[in-house]
């Protein structure tokens, strides 16, 4: 039986919520950062997204719905952690403080740096944790690793025994370039240790159903530009399953996921080989 049209029209002004939310901030960031706006137009948009997520970021952490997965994953993170995308730390609060030795953040918009730092000190990190300023993609991960001296920058190849026990994505990779995935997932392997944890919760492309697909490409025009970069295509799910080297590896669509919904959330508890 099809969608009745009311139930896919409230779906689908989900993500024009958000839209609506973000151009609201495009004005009062102007207000505020002229200077940025006309003379470093990247760091205007990170300074945006960052107004942006610090109203949206807490009220999305707080989802009943996402929170017991992401718990579920990030309760498993111990030892040396990488997280890609931590934004302003509001999922900080579900590690366990006890496992984690250091906790690196890799998060290129250096707006969020702060409250981030905030965050993990309020959550029994503070001492723990460390912020690294670079995107997932290799070319901007690894220069930012060899500089913060946890990878060798005298050696072209990465080491064999690996750096970190976890790495964690949540709800960041959708930001990420989709053309080099597959390639920054090979480096996340590649920094895992052997039997470490690759552990992920990131939305991606409806594959299901044939309206909601080309809503979804219609929106993905100008999403990014107002979303910090996030694509609604995305294909970690995809990437992840299409490759070796994992001992073992668990991608499930989350929740009760409907065709006619513009997020499919998928979990990932991916082991090293
Ligand atoms: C939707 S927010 C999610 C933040 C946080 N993980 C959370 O769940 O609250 C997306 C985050 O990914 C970051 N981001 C953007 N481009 C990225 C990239 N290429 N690699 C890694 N993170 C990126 C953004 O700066 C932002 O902090």
């Amino acid at each position: 039986m099809g969608v009745p049209l009311l139930v896919r029209l409230q779906s689908y002004l989900g993500p024009l919520l958000l839209l609506s939310i973000s151009i609201i901030y495009l004005p009062i960031t102007l207000l505020f950062h002229p200077f940025l706006f006309l003379f470093s137009p990247s760091s205007f948009r990170s300074k945006w997204f960052e107004n942006f997520w610090r109203i949206v970021g807490p009220q999305m952490a707080a989802s009943e719905l996402q929170a017991e997965h992401i718990e579920e994953l990030l309760s498993r993170a111990h030892g040396q952690v990488l997280e890609l995308g931590p934004g302003g730390g509001d999922q900080i609060y579900h590690y366990k403080a006890g496992q984690v030795e250091t906790l690196y953040g890799a998060e290129p918009n250096a707006f969020l740096h702060s409250r981030l730092a905030e965050m993990a000190a309020k959550h029994g990190l503070g001492d723990k944790f460390v912020a690294i300023d670079a995107a997932a993609q290799p070319g901007s991960l690894l220069p930012a690793l060899k500089e913060a001296r946890l990878v060798s920058s005298k050696t072209a190849s990465l080491p064999e025994e690996g750096v970190f026990d976890s790495v964690v994505a949540i709800k960041s990779l959708c930001s990420a370039p989709q053309g080099q995935l597959a390639s920054t997932v090979a480096v996340v392997q590649a920094l895992l240790k052997p039997g470490g944890e690759f552990l992920f919760f990131e939305h991606v492309e409806n594959s299901t159903d044939a309206v909601t697909m080309y809503y979804a490409w219609l929106l993905d025009w100008i999403w990014p530009l107002f979303m910090g970069g996030c694509r609604l295509n995305g294909k970690i799910d995809r990437v992840v399953l299409g490759m070796g080297g994992w001992d073992e590896r668990r991608v499930t669509t989350v929740g009760d996921f409907q065709g006619h919904e513009v997020f499919r959330y998928v979990k990932g508890i991916c082991r090293k080989a």
